[in-house]
């Protein structure tokens, strides 16, 4: 199969923590090359959505066995810029508070990653995918040709997340930059602490520190480094 650049497809995998830029990034990337951009954040938070909609979510702290059952038939699906669960469009309701408080907890349960594990790698089997994620070099596609790993400061995107939020509902109504790095923090020793698939970098990926470059300067380094290897 050939892309729009007319090379042969890879996979590229770019992971991170939150709020470091991967999925602007990685939507960008995935449309200069002609690619599908699979944002794997929006697959957790589409679990953690159904499992708090089926009022499993305080049973999953004592046994997550019964989560398996509730995923075995789970249709996930990305149409352009829109994430559909079970045919229905989730893409704001995933991004509710309720559904980010929790998406850290049902994201460390074995059968969730099994199973995401299992649709990612179905999703990517053609090649020609930008995937973004926390575990998509070290696990779910280790043999990606390129493997991007995005830091940047906690402050700075404590900042962003705020200019983000302060631009949806208003500077007051947002948290502070103090209370946005605080909760950055714990949802990175969280992701970095879990025992599956923690957030952690692969040996060959690529440190882009984003905290003091604009969209486009991280876009056009990573780009680079895309044709680099298409190119190569
Ligand atoms: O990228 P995001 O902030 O929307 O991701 C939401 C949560 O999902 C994040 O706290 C960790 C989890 N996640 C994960 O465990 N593995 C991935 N590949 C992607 C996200």
């Amino acid at each position: 199969m050939e892309n729009r650049i007319g090379k042969r497809p890879i996979i590229i995998a770019i992971d991170g923590p939150a709020a470091s830029g991967k999925s602007t990034t990685a939507r960008i990337l995935a449309g200069k090359l002609g690619y599908t951009y699979i944002d794997t954040g929006a697959m957790y938070r589409s679990v953690t959505l159904k499992v708090l909609r089926a009022g499993m979510l305080d049973r999953l702290r004592h046994d997550d066995r019964e989560v398996a059952g509730l995923l075995e038939g789970v249709d996930i699906e990305f149409r352009g810029d829109r994430v559909f669960l079970d045919g229905e469009d989730v893409s704001e309701a995933i991004r509710e508070n309720s559904v980010s408080r929790e998406v850290s907890f049902v994201s460390s349960l074995k059968p969730v990653r099994d199973r995401l594990l299992e649709l990612q790698q179905q999703m990517g089997a053609a090649r020609a995918v930008v995937m973004d994620g926390r575990d998509i070099g070290t696990v779910v596609f280790p043999d990606a040709e390129l493997k991007i790993f995005l830091v940047a400061d906690p402050r700075e995107r404590a900042k962003r997340r705020h200019a983000e939020l302060s631009l949806k509902g208003g500077v007051d109504a947002a948290p502070t930059v103090e209370e946005l790095e605080e909760e950055i923090r714990k949802r990175d020793r969280d992701d970095e602490e879990r025992t599956h698939a923690p957030l952690k970098r692969h040996p060959d990926a690529v440190v882009v520190d984003t905290s003091l470059s604009t969209i486009d300067e991280q876009v056009s380094r990573v780009f680079q480094l895309a044709m680099n290897v298409l190119e190569g």
